[in-house]
């Protein structure tokens, strides 16, 4: 029987997840943004916001859809998944109050310490911005600083890293979060697993490294993530087998306490000397990682999505074994001053072997242009990581030059990096 499908979201991960299912599938999409790569693989499109839950619902009825995808965690924390449950229609996504491992940071940290979930960092909630800065200043060590709520990936600010102890309080009174967690600055290389997660059973995929800093060297502000790579295994240069191990024990003991969680369960983790720690949980599929992920898994991931739903036991999953470089190309000043409109030369052609991925583009009478966000993504793919890079960058080439790209994400300089930074950590 084919299945027909809603998914949920218009950005570069929803196009990875759209690529993942259309062979497999009757395909319908809805979001805020046409995201052209997402439109020309689906047997229908609604531009709807991805947070209005009732429409979401609606429009899943309409298209006949049996399960949903659903790709960002704005719509997990408007209930999104909780609409589509109760409207009958499979949601391969937490309900919001499940998605509060991601969407409130004070409330993962709290069912860490009650499950004795491994890998938590010592931290503290406050609802208090002057208590908050007494804090800073009485800790003995750096501490990252986190709103509570969701941030898109730009909230947080490490102490000793990006800013001072007075710059962090400044920060905090100038923002006026109404809660924040203050926690110990983990130090170390961080490292993402995904798992698709259903009826008790967590399915783990390779590990990635995201880089979140906007310029070459981990130099700026943070973003959504401006790229990222796999190795041909599941670990990555820099870990040994038995920290991947270590960090899946971390998810495994998630799922353990949330029984009826569904859905793909995001582990940010940092490698330190101690061995894995979590920085945080996300409900959903990264962006960029689902880039690096969904191309080479074998397995139909239609599959993984009718066993969710049908209550049986995931299928084990198969992957190609090939490392993989995503890179994302910017609008230039992005994020903080992004120059929006800016007309892109990239067409599918010109990608050659590596996979394009559209994120927020804008497209008028055929034509591409920028908005304020991650404008597009390839992906390389090959039997080292340092072939990967080689076919992203090529299919760089005719990106133009109105657009900014991390080039020294995937490089052998900077994996070597990474591993010299774990060795004098661990030595
Ligand atoms: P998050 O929004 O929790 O993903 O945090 C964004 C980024 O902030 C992470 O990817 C880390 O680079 C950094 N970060 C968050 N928490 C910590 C921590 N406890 N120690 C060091 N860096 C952190
Ligand atoms: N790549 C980071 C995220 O999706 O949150």
């Amino acid at each position: 029987m084919t299945e027909t499908v809603l998914l949920v979201g218009g950005g570069g991960r929803e196009h990875a997840i759209a690529r993942a299912v259309a062979d497999d599938c009757a395909l319908y999409a809805c979001a805020s943004v046409r995201n052209p790569g997402i439109r020309r693989l689906a047997d229908g499109f609604e531009a709807i916001d991805e947070t209005d839950a009732a429409a979401v619902a609606d429009y899943a009825l309409d298209a006949g859809a049996d399960l949903a995808v659903i790709g960002p965690e704005s719509a997990l924390e408007a209930g999104v998944a909780d609409a589509l449950d109760d409207a009958g229609v499979y949601a391969f996504g937490p309900r919001a109050e499940e998605a509060r491992l991601e969407t409130d940071k004070a409330y993962q940290r709290r069912f860490m310490e009650e499950n004795a979930i491994p890998g938590c960092p010592d931290y503290a909630v406050f609802d208090d911005t002057e208590a908050a800065c007494e804090h800073i200043d009485e800790y003995d060590g750096d501490l990252a600083v986190k709103p509570a709520g969701l941030t898109g990936g730009k909230g947080v600010k490490v102490i000793g890293d990006q800013v001072t102890a007075e710059e962090a309080k400044a920060y905090l009174r100038d923002s006026d979060y109404d809660r924040v967690v203050l926690e110990e600055r983990l130090v170390g290389e961080e490292f993402t697993i995904q798992a698709f997660v259903a009826n008790g059973d967590a399915r783990t995929t390779p590990a990635v490294q995201d880089h979140k800093r906007a310029y070459e060297g981990d130099e700026g502000p943070n973003t959504g993530g401006m790229g990222s790579y796999t190795d041909t295994g599941f670990s990555l240069p820099f870990m040994t087998e038995g920290d991947y191990d270590a960090a899946v024990d971390v998810l495994d003991a998630v799922v353990d306490a949330l029984p009826d969680y569904k859905g793909v369960l995001y582990g940010q983790f940092m490698l330190t000397d101690e061995g894995p720690k979590v920085v945080e949980f996300n409900a959903r599929f990264g962006d960029p990682e689902a880039m690096n992920t969904l191309p080479v898994l074998d397995t139909p991931f239609v599959d993984v999505l009718a066993a969710a739903r049908d209550g049986e036991s995931l299928p084990e999953l198969s992957f190609s074994g090939e490392a993989t470089v995503c890179k994302y190309a910017v609008p230039d000043g992005y994020p903080t001053d992004p120059d929006a409109g800016a007309e892109i030369a990239v067409d599918e052609e010109s990608a050659g072997d590596a996979l394009l991925y559209y994120a927020s583009v804008d497209e008028r009478d055929g034509r591409l242009y920028t908005t304020t966000s991650r404008a597009f993504a390839v992906v390389g793919r090959g039997d080292s990581i340092a072939a990967a890079e080689t076919q992203a960058e090529d299919a760089l080439a005719a990106a133009g030059d109105r657009v900014r790209i991390r080039h020294d994400i995937g490089t052998a300089a900077l994996v070597e990096r990474r591993i010299e930074h774990m060795d004098e950590l661990r030595s």
